[in-house]
């Protein structure tokens, strides 16, 4: 089990974009700092959205220039990638004019949660990512694709597979380099997971594939084995646990990036991650977020004489 394992984290977007204490852009400069401190390889800074519909996310331009003017001073390894959410392309010209080079279209499996979260249908939402993606493509920017509700609609109930894997099919067709499947709600359980995998790696070659689970409900760690178990190599997670959607009443909890990697590394899976340090970014954010974040491992620490 020594495959490379890539692991985005997604916290400093995905995570502060749900918090009610909203962080200024030294403080999400200082967690993107520790974040890189402790390893991580890619990091979400920001998204250029809304800030009347998102405004944990305002200053995202000021933000993503800063982080890549202390990796072009050498002060952030030139290994890290940086990306940004765009939903279009006023978006995109935002991300032009803070000269990120990686991006993320995000779109969703269910028209309302689609509608809620970007104010499209889904068909539109494809349209507005094909414009994205020519300037992206123009521009030489590379681009990661969502899917949002793949197990699960907040307001739809359950979403078909089918539906799901023509989707993912759709995405790829659009020229992205991987699309992240995400249960954004927290309701899947590995037999779903398997059940969509299977399906899907007919279609797809699932390295371009990353999962994004959601601990709501406590089952994200075993969807993740069961991913890996079908060969999915690519995770995201937020530190902490920060984060859900603005759009999806009870999608708290990105699945902690320190209990992915405890997990992973018990799994004799070689990752470059200091949990210890994760440990402390997650202290750090209670701090500035002044409430508990749900990790585990965050919890309980390492065991003791540990050598992880
Ligand atoms: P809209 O209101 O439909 O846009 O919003 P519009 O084109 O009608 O324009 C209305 C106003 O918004 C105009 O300004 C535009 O310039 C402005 P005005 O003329 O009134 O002054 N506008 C923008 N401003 C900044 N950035 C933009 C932009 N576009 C238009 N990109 C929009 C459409 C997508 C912008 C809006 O719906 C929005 O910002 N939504 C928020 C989306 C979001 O960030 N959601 C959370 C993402 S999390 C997620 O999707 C799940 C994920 O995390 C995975 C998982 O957990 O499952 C990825
Ligand atoms: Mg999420």
């Amino acid at each position: 089990m020594k495959d490379k394992i890539k692991i985005i984290e997604v916290g400093p977007r995905d995570g502060l974009q749900n918090e009610k204490k909203i962080l200024d852009i030294q403080a999400r400069l200082e967690l993107i700092k520790k974040l890189a401190d402790a390893g991580m390889k890619r990091i979400e800074v920001g998204a250029f959205v809304s800030s009347v519909w998102v405004p944990q996310m305002a200053e995202s331009i000021e933000l993503t220039r800063e982080v890549l003017k202390l990796q072009a001073a050498g002060q952030f390894s030139k290994e890290i990638r940086f990306s940004c959410l765009v939903p279009n392309v006023r978006g995109m010209e935002d991300a032009l004019k803070s000269g990120i080079s990686e991006v993320a279209i995000f779109g969703a499996c269910s028209e309302t949660f689609s509608k809620k979260n970007i104010n499209c249908s889904i068909a539109e939402s494809f349209i507005r990512f094909r414009q994205v993606m020519e300037m992206a493509q123009y521009h030489k920017i590379k681009v990661r694709g969502y899917l949002s509700t793949a197990f699960g609609c907040p307001f739809e109930g359950r979403v078909n597979e089918t539906r799901v894997v023509r989707l993912v099919r759709a995405m790829v067709k659009l020229g992205v380099f991987e699309v992240s499947i995400g249960d954004t709600i927290g309701v899947a359980t590995p037999k779903q997971v398997e059940s969509l995998l299977k399906k899907l790696r007919r279609m797809v070659n699932l390295n371009k594939i990353a999962m994004h689970f959601h601990d709501t409900r406590g089952t994200s760690l075993a969807n993740v084995y069961a991913s890996y178990n079908l060969g999915i190599r690519a995770f995201d997670s937020s530190v902490g646990g920060l984060g859900g959607c603005p759009y999806a009443k009870g999608a708290s909890g990105n699945l902690a990036t320190e209990d992915l990697v405890y997990m992973l590394k018990g799994m004799g899976i070689f990752l470059n991650i200091d949990i210890e340090k994760l440990i402390q970014i997650k202290k750090w954010a209670e701090e500035k977020l002044e409430r508990e974040l749900p990790s585990r491992v965050g919890k309980a620490g390492l065991p003791e004489k540990s050598t992880y």
